[in-house]
Parts: structure tokens; C-alpha cells; sequence
């Protein structure tokens, strides 16, 4: 098994005031899988947005450390091979889709040829093919999710990390990014995403981890885990480990 994220024994904390600081995640210690889909949940507040960050060295460490491809987090050729959705994304609102997808793939290192194509044929997948020259400013909260994924695969990243993919979807708009997920899966790509779409998880997810508090309460193959609790369905599997 070849191993995309490791990491061991991370300690995070945020300033508290008056020179104090909250532990946010505590000895967590966690390992991705190449090619494999891997699922974050936990209630509001766990650390999923914390730890992501962390991975992508968006946050100081206290202690441990995070590996991606075997090198450490904050290696500019690790980071090339990443692809990111954040939670909240305040793009440009003057721009338009196809000037703010211009702006990350030349980030990306992409060059104007190659991103012509790419933009039209990335949109398209996303389900924005008529919205290039439409301003942001103009776009619906599911429109603005699908331009958020849009960002995240556009140079074709080896691994995707996305903070709630499925967030303001309606049900058709998930269908498609599960299916855009899937397809990414079979090409070979590795994706983490955190998630409060229990069901779309379970749908989708390969593996699975649950946190509370700033630790990884389980990890492990989904159908393992729900085995070992005798649970059927991950809702229910999730509101026992939670709640014990
Ligand atoms: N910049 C910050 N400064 C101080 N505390 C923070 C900061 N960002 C997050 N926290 C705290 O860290 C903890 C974890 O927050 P985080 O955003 O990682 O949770 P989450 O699991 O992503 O939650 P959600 O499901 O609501 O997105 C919370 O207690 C939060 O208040
Ligand atoms: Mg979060």
C-alpha cells in the first residue's frame, strides 16, 4: 500500500488571549491511502477544517508531523500535487468563472495553451460549461460550490483535498460531484474530503474517519468499521462512536 498522507502524533493549537492557547487536535495520527477515497466526519468544532489546514501548512504545528508523497507538508513539490476546496471560498466577485479559474491554474503553473482547453473542458464537468463568462458576483451558492471543485481539479492534482464538497448542493448537484469524484478515483487520484452528508459518504468513501475534539475517535475501511459495531448503516455507526 502506498501511503499519500502520514501523519503522526500532531499536536495543533490556536492562540487563546492572554498568552494562553486551546489545543485544538492532540496526539492524531492518521494515514491516506493511495487511490483510495477517505472520509472526515465529526460534529461542528472537531478540528476537520483545522486538521485540513494543517495538511496543507495553511497552520503552525505544535508538535508531530505531516508527510505528503513521503516528503514533509511543506515542500513546494508536495504541494504542486495537491488540489484544494476550502470551506469557504470568497473568489473575486468582479471576475468572472473563466478569469478566476485563469488566475489558479496559472498559479498552478499551467500554461495559456493547455488552460484554454482545460477551463472549458473543467467547467464542463463541474456542470458550468454555459458559465464562463458569467460574474461570480452573479452565482448561486451551488454555483459557487461547483466553481470551488472546479479550482481544486483543474491542474489535475495526484490528490484532492476538499472541506465539504457536498455542502449548498441540491440532490442533482451531488449526484454530479460524486460522479466527478468517481471518475477521479478511477483515474487514480487519492481524495480526502470532509463531509456532514453521512449518506453521500457512505456512498462514496472508501475509508473512513471520525473525530471528536480534536481526536480520531476510528479510522479504518467502512465496512469494517460498521462490522465491528454490527451497524448497518454509517448514520447510525456514526451516532454511537460519537455519542459513547
Ligand atoms: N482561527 C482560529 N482561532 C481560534 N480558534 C479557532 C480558529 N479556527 C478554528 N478554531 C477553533 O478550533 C476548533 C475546531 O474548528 P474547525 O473549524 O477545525 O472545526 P470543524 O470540525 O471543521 O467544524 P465544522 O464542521 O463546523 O466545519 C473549534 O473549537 C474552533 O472554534
Ligand atoms: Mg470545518
Amino acid at each position: 500500500m502506498e501511503t499519500v498522507l502520514k501523519i503522526k502524533d500532531l499536536k495543533v493549537a490556536y492562540p487563546g488571549g492572554f498568552g494562553k492557547e486551546k489545543t485544538v487536535l492532540d496526539a492524531l495520527s492518521l494515514e491516506i491511502a493511495k487511490g483510495e477515497i477517505s472520509g472526515l466526519l465529526g460534529p461542528n468544532g472537531a478540528g476537520k477544517t483545522t486538521l485540513i489546514k494543517s495538511i496543507l501548512g495553511l497552520i503552525n504545528i505544535k508538535r508531530g508531523s505531516i508527510e505528503l508523497f513521503g516528503k514533509p507538508r511543506l515542500s513546494s513539490k508536495a504541494k504542486s500535487r495537491l488540489g484544494y476546496m476550502p470551506e469557504v471560498a470568497n473568489y473575486y466577485w468582479f471576475m468572472t468563472a473563466g478569469e478566476i479559474l485563469n488566475i489558479f491554474g496559472t498559479l498552478a503553473g499551467m500554461n495559456k495553451a493547455e488552460l484554454k482547453n482545460k477551463i472549458e473542458e473543467t467547467l464542463a464537468l463541474v456542470g458550468l460549461s454555459g458559465q464562463r463568462n458569467q460574474l461570480v458576483k452573479t452565482f448561486s451558492k451551488g454555483m459557487q460550490v461547483r466553481l470551488n471543485i472546479a479550482q481544486a481539479i483543474l491542474h489535475d492534482p495526484e490528490f484532492l483535498i476538499l472541506d465539504e464538497p457536498f455542502s449548498g448542493l441540491d440532490p442533482l448537484g451531488r449526484i454530479d460531484i460524486r460522479n466527478i469524484l468517481k471518475k477521479k478515483k478511477d483515474e487514480g487520484k487519492t481524495i480526502f474530503l470532509s463531509s456532514h452528508e453521512l449518506s453521500e459518504a457512505e456512498l462514496i468513501c472508501d475509508n473512513m474517519c471520525i473525530m471528536r475534539a480534536g481526536k480520531i475517535l476510528k479510522q479504518g475501511p467502512i465496512k469494517k468499521l460498521l462490522d465491528e459495531k454490527g451497524e448497518h448503516s454509517l448514520e447510525n455507526y456514526f451516532v454511537k462512536i460519537i455519542t459513547e
